[in-house]
This record gives structure tokens, sequence and C-alpha cells, in this order.
């Protein structure tokens, strides 16, 4: 468990935010500061808004229909709902999802997906960015051979981690991770984790686990979700020895529901 004092400064600045699916309030009054190089964990039951919430923060929920969003959502002090285009956000907040989502191309034409839309063209720059994103996610030394192979022939777990060279490959600040390791054998899991806290110091992570050891291994903060309201957010350390609210010891004990 994470003991250390927080050093990190504010990087997100969440101010009672409501969220609407058409009629359904999945997010009700949620306000939360997250702070730059941390890992701060997102846990609670199936359904309790997790994803939800972390979509909100690069707006990903901009691409579906029927969403409703009011409060705020600072990055930096700048609201990213009125002050920002979706697209310098994303470049900022990039995101990893539950199942490994390469492209069907081969694993460097992955990494430099990115890089190449924002207009990098040569090939010297290319090949750095591509060796540079793929060591910080650990996984160059098994690929270095194969660059030019298919992503698609990768395990779950090396794919898992070429997704996060690739997210890395357009030098964000803050990576969203949601459930990055549910798909993963214990192993490649450990990898993840341990890439984590190794990125926190250049980087600021939001991950959403079911995995409570895991949130509590590795994470600073903690926010425990309940039907769409944030119960209890602090610590990590303090959150899961000495929780302040009944529900969140009884989700943490497993004695809920
Ligand atoms: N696109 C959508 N349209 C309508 N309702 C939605 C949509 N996405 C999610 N919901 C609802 O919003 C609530 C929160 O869903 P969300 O996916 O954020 O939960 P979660 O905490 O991530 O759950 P899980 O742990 O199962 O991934 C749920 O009741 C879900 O059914
Ligand atoms: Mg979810």
């Amino acid at each position: 468990m994470n003991q250390e004092k927080i050093q990190g400064k504010e990087k997100f600045r969440i101010e009672k935010l409501d969220l609407y699916y058409g009629e359904f309030q999945a997010l009700k009054k949620v306000s939360m500061d997250i702070r730059s190089n941390e890992i701060t964990a997102f846990i609670g039951p199936s359904g309790c808004g997790k994803s939800t919430f972390l979509k909100t923060l690069n707006r990903m929920n901009d691409l579906e229909e029927n969403v409703r969003i009011e409060g705020k959502v600072e990055l930096d002090s700048t609201d990213i709902y009125t002050q920002m285009d979706a697209i310098s956000l994303r470049q900022k907040v990039g995101m990893v999802f539950q199942q490994p989502n390469p492209f069907p191309k081969s694993i460097y034409d992955n990494v430099a997906y990115g890089p190449r839309l924002q207009g990098v063209r040569s090939r010297v720059k290319l090949d750095e960015i591509v060796e540079e994103s793929l060591r910080k996610a650990a996984i160059w030394d098994e690929v270095k051979d194969r660059l030019k192979r298919s992503a698609l022939g990768l395990s779950g777990g090396q794919q898992q981690r070429l997704c996060i060279a690739r997210a890395l490959a357009v030098q964000p600040e803050v990576l969203l991770m949601d459930e990055p390791t549910s798909a993963l054998d214990p192993i490649s899991t450990a990898k993840i984790e341990e890439l984590a806290d190794e990125l926190k110091k250049q980087y600021t992570i939001i991950m959403v686990t079911h995995n409570m050891q895991q949130a509590a291994r590795i994470s600073d903060r903690t926010a425990f979700f309940l039907l769409g309201e944030v119960i209890e957010y602090g610590e990590t350390g303090k959150l899961f020895s000495r929780p302040e609210d009944k529900r969140t010891e009884d989700y943490i004990t497993g004695r809920f529901g």
C-alpha cells in the first residue's frame, strides 16, 4: 500500500458534475480534485458510473447521443467543455480500454499512428518516437525484432502494453485506463502495474479497477463510487484501512450487496 505523502499538484478539478443518459442520471454531483504524478483509482460495483466518469475526463461521452452534462471539469484550470476542443483535449488526455484494441496494422504503424496524424513525417523522428514509446510501455525488448509484423499477432498482455505505447506516442499528460488488466493473466497484470507505477513519475494516471488489491497496491488515492455518487475519496492507505463511510467499509470488505 502506498502510504507516501501526496506530492502531486492538482491536474483535474471536477465540480458538481451531473451526467444524464436521456432521462437516466448516471453521475450525481461528482466533485473531486485529481493530482498529477499520482495514480488515482476508481472502484465500486458494476454500473455505478466509473467508466462514465472516466470518459467525461476526455470527452468521450461527446460521441454518444442523448448525453447531457452539467457541472465543470477543469484541466490545469481550463474548462474542458467550454474552453478546449475535443481533439486537443484528447491529445493531452489519452485512454486505454479494458480490451486491448490495437489497429489491424503493424506494431510500428500502431505506435506511429497518432504522431503521423499530428503531422510528423520524418522517418527518423517517427523511428525515435516509436522506440521511445515502446520502451516506456515496457514492451520494446519483446517486439523490437518484429516491428513490421501485425500487432494482432501479439499476446493480450503485449497488445495492452502496445496500446499504452500508442497512447504515449502523442505525448499526453494524463492516461485514463479503464480496467486495463481485467483481460490479462497475473504476470501481464503485474507488468502493467509496474508500468503504471513508473509512468506516474511523468504522467497523471487514472485507473478504473474491479480489483481491490490492485487499487490498494498501486494507487495513491481512491474514489469509491456507488449509484453515480462518490461516497468516499481520499488517500488509498486510509480509505482501505480506516474508511469513513459504512458503505465503503462494506464494499471493501466484500460485505456489499
Ligand atoms: N450509452 C449509455 N446509454 C445509456 N445508459 C448508459 C450508457 N452507458 C452507461 N449507461 C448506464 O450508466 C450507468 C453507469 O454505467 P458505467 O458504464 O459508467 O458503469 P461502470 O461503473 O463502469 O460499470 P462496470 O464496472 O460494469 O464497467 C449504468 O446504469 C449503465 O447502464
Ligand atoms: Mg465500466
